[in-house]
C-alpha cells in the first residue's frame, strides 16, 4: 500500500459524548486562540458550517450572531469554524454586516471567532469531515463543551440543512439545568416544564414512590417519576436572573 493509500483510509477517531474536547491552537478573526484551555469555566458551542459566501452559512451566521448576547447570558461562548482562510473569512464576515439583510436582522456584527482551517486540522479531530456528505467541506456540526472541557452534546447536520437555533438555545439550558439540579429532561422540555427524577435504585423506593401522596412527585410508573422545577428558579440558575 502506498503512503498515499494509507493516508486515505487513515480512520481519526471521531470525539464523542463524555470526551475531553481535543485540544487545538487556531487563527481565528479574533485572534489566536487555545482550544479549549481559554474556555475554562465557561460552556462552549464550537460549531462548524460548510464554507463562507454560501446562502445557509449565512442566515445561520446572522441568527447566531444575532442571539450571541442570549448565549453569553447563558455563560456560553460561540467559536465558529469553515475550511476556508482568515481572509474569507474576514470579507465574507464584512459583507454580512454591510449588505445583508435577513429576518429583519441587518447591520449584524459577528463578534464571535471563527476559525480559519485551509489544513482541515481542527474539522478531522472534531469528526466535522464526513467524506459521504463532502470531503472538503465541513458539516454542520454543533459541539456542546462544559466548563470543564468536556463535550456534552453533539449534533450533525448536513450541508442542505441550517440549524434550528431554538433548539440550539433549549439544549444549552437543558444540560445547565439537568447539572444544577441533579434531574433528566423529558421530551420537548423547556424551562417551567416538569422535570424527571432520577430512577428509583431499590424495589423500596419504587414501592414509596408508587404509594406516595406527596404532591411533589408524580409517577407514570415506577421507573418514570417528574416533580416541578419552576421556570424561575431555573432562570435564576442557569441566567443568574
Ligand atoms: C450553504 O450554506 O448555503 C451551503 C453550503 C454548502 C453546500 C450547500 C449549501
Amino acid at each position: 500500500m502506498t503512503m498515499e493509500e494509507k493516508q486515505e483510509v487513515q480512520v481519526i477517531p471521531m470525539p464523542r459524548i463524555g470526551d475531553k474536547a481535543p485540544h487545538f491552537k487556531a487563527v481565528t478573526t479574533q485572534g489566536e486562540i487555545n482550544f479549549p484551555e481559554d474556555y475554562s469555566g465557561k460552556w462552549v458551542i464550537l460549531f462548524s458550517h460548510p464554507a463562507d459566501f454560501t446562502p445557509v452559512c449565512t442566515s445561520e451566521f446572522i441568527t447566531f450572531a444575532h442571539m450571541e448576547q442570549q448565549f453569553e447570558e447563558a455563560n456560553c461562548k460561540l467559536v465558529g469554524l469553515s475550511v476556508d482562510g482568515l481572509y474569507s473569512h474576514i470579507a465574507w464576515l464584512r459583507t454580512i454586516k454591510e449588505k445583508i439583510e435577513y429576518k429583519g436582522m441587518k447591520n449584524v456584527e459577528v463578534k464571535f471567532p471563527l476559525i480559519e482551517d485551509i489544513t482541515m486540522e481542527v474539522a478531522k479531530k472534531y469528526g466535522m469531515i464526513q467524506p459521504g456528505e463532502s470531503s472538503t467541506k465541513a458539516v454542520r456540526a454543533v459541539f456542546y463543551i462544559d466548563p470543564k472541557g468536556v463535550i456534552r452534546t453533539i449534533i450533525y447536520y448536513p450541508l442542505s440543512l441550517g440549524r434550528n437555533f431554538d433548539e440550539l438555545y433549549r439544549v444549552l439550558i437543558a444540560l445547565q439545568t439537568a447539572d444544577a439540579f441533579s434531574v433528566a429532561t423529558p421530551a420537548d422540555w423547556r424551562p417551567g416544564d416538569e422535570v424527571i427524577v432520577p430512577p428509583a435504585g431499590s424495589c423500596g423506593v419504587a414501592k414509596e414512590r408508587m404509594e406516595s401522596k406527596s404532591e411533589d412527585i408524580k409517577c407514570y410508573d415506577w421507573f418514570f417519576c417528574t416533580k416541578k422545577l419552576d421556570k424561575e428558579k431555573v432562570l435564576k440558575t442557569v441566567l443568574k436572573k
